[in-house]
């Protein structure tokens, strides 16, 4: 997608052919900085600090803190230790498991001599294979705006999203922003309503940033909008991402997106999840009890950081000092709470049989 009206991918091989170039997150809306991965330490770093971030990015800078890794050192014990080191930067998003499982099995019969080469290749691909799987998935979705817009005759289709499931989360597209996208460079008109995503911010920050860079309407909305604009017919549909959907259909997103999912469902409201298939996990069922939830520093509640009126960026404490907070980082909409799944494949019900039906290879 753009920035600054230049078409840009959010991870790539620097012209060295060694490191590793990707966006500073923490610095945006603010400021646009890219930064340099150069070790399996910067990579792992870059996403638990999360500069990078959004399940299916996380999965590919895994893949390529592998290629780094084993750049410095190509035996198995070094493998080992990528593999280790990086599983553990975040807990939700199973696209982190998939792709170092996809890199495992690119470079482990190989002889060392070759590891290397055959490792940036293979980072290289789930690369490119995310940016496809992300269009396909913006071709299914759009057809599902297109029907709304019909019945609309001409006025925008409001479409609502919650965290940051656009092209920063992925290697381009995104995945819920990937319809939206493809809607607005036809000329469909469409309006997002974008949820702050506290405590994060990702969607004030980065959706509201990267939607404004390609020239999509929208409006941002403290996270407990949602309810009120759906029971006065102001969204046409909800589309979210996912870190997570287990076998029978239950959608790990963000935390907050189950209560969309609970007012979706209150007012009539199609609920769809947009995934590209590296984010199911066909080893769970029951999402709620069996997908680990991330929780992260009570800073990130505590503190809210932003551009001050002089053009500074300051943190600043919103709670009484010693107060006790909370921090989650994702919740679990059960499957009956979702209309349908856009999918690389098309569109599918959140259920076992549909998600083993389109994707046979990975439910074995
Ligand atoms: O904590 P984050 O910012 O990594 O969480 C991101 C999300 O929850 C996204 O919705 C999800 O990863 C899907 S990204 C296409």
């Amino acid at each position: 997608m753009k920035v600054n009206g230049q078409h840009t991918r959010t991870i790539w091989v620097e012209p060295d052919g060694a490191t590793v170039g990707t966006i500073d997150q923490t610095l945006l809306p603010h400021r646009y900085a890219t930064i340099r991965l150069a070790t399996l330490e910067d990579a792992a770093h870059a996403i638990k600090a999360m500069q990078v971030r959004g399940a299916p990015l996380i999965g590919a800078t895994a893949a390529y803190g592998v290629a780094l890794a084993l750049r410095q050192d190509g035996c198995d014990a070094a493998l080992e230790r990528a593999y280790a080191t990086l599983i553990a930067t975040r807990p939700t998003a199973i696209n982190l498991k998939w792709a170092l499982d996809e890199m495992t099995a690119a470079v482990r019969n190989r002889p060392r001599a070759d590891r290397v080469a055959a490792a940036y290749r293979r980072a290289g691909e789930i690369a490119d294979e995310d940016v496809a799987i992300n269009a396909a998935i913006g071709r299914h979705g759009l057809a599902l705006i297109e029907a709304i817009a019909a019945r609309k005759a001409g006025a925008p289709v409001n479409v609502l999203t919650h965290c940051n499931a656009g092209w920063l989360a992925t290697v381009d597209w995104g995945t819920a922003t990937a319809p939206i996208y493809q809607a607005h460079d036809r000329g469909l008109p469409i309006h997002v309503w974008v949820d702050e995503t506290r405590p994060r911010n990702q969607g004030a920050s980065l959706t509201a940033w990267e939607l404004g860079q390609h020239g999509v309407a929208h409006t941002v909305i403290p996270d407990n909008t949602g309810g009120h604009l759906m029971q006065h017919g102001e969204v046409d549909i909800a589309i979210v991402g996912t870190d997570r959907v287990t076998a029978q259909g239950d959608v790990c997103n963000k935390i907050g997106t189950y209560l969309k999912a609970l007012a979706a469902q209150d007012n009539g409201v199609p609920f769809y999840v947009a995934l590209p298939s590296p984010t199911i996990d066909f080893t769970v069922s029951d999402g709620v009890k069996e997908i680990p939830i991330e929780q992260r520093d009570a800073d990130e509640v505590a503190t809210m950081t932003g551009k001050t009126a002089d053009g500074r960026i300051e943190r600043v404490r919103i709670v009484p000092d010693g107060a006790k907070v909370a921090n989650y980082g994702f919740d679990v909409t059960p499957a009956r709470l979702v209309t349908g799944l856009i999918t690389e494949r098309g569109v599918i019900a959140a259920s076992r049989a549909s998600l083993a039906a389109a994707f046979p290879e990975r439910a074995a």
